[in-house]
């Protein structure tokens, strides 16, 4: 029979975390507004893909380090499992459902990762596509070594990163006419 462990005389239960605030936020999300209740702590990709059905921001590592749930935030890509929804009040926001929507052509940046095959099985795939859109919108064209560290902060299990890069180019290419 494996013994007990005795509870240690004194010992006591850690004390329950305080119920965090609750504040109400507006903000913009692909378009449209958007006002909701959130708890101080909830994660904004919690609050995208649960509160408001966005799952097609990914999440993969939870850590800031992989790059899949990457969103932009008033038109910086921002890594939504470091973000609190309470920062993004005021904000406008951009998934990558409201790049194309339904009966809307696809964007230069999407075309160029399906025509160059910039994606295998599409789970870091959205992430990538939020910074190349934010890089293909600046106003001047990012050379080579900016794109580069533009996209590495973004992990891909697949594809080698060379057709990634390709796609990025592509749409590049297209947005300043070269
Ligand atoms: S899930 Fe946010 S960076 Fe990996
Ligand atoms: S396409 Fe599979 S992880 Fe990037």
């Amino acid at each position: 029979m494996t013994p007990s462990v005795p509870t240690p005389l004194g010992a006591r239960t850690p004390p329950l975390a305080e119920p965090s605030a609750w504040h109400e936020i507006s903000l913009t999300v692909n378009g449209r507004p958007v006002t909701a209740q959130v708890e101080s702590r909830l994660l904004l990709s919690d609050f995208l893909r649960d509160r408001l059905g966005l799952t097609g921001t990914h999440v993969g590592c939870e850590h800031g380090v992989c790059g899949a749930c990457t969103v932009l935030v008033d038109d910086e890509p921002v890594r939504t499992c470091l973000t609190l929804a309470v920062q993004c009040a005021g904000a406008e926001l951009r998934t990558v459902e409201g790049l194309a929507p339904a009966d809307a052509p696809l964007t230069p940046v999407q075309r160029a990762f399906h025509e160059c095959h910039g994606m295998q099985c599409g789970f870091c795939t959205p992430g990538f596509v939020m910074t190349a859109t934010a890089l293909v919108e600046q106003h001047e064209r990012p050379d080579e070594e900016q794109v580069a560290d533009a996209l590495s902060g973004h992990l891909c299990r697949c594809t080698g990163y060379r057709n990634i890069r390709r796609a990025v180019c592509q749409a590049l290419d297209e947005r300043f006419g070269e």
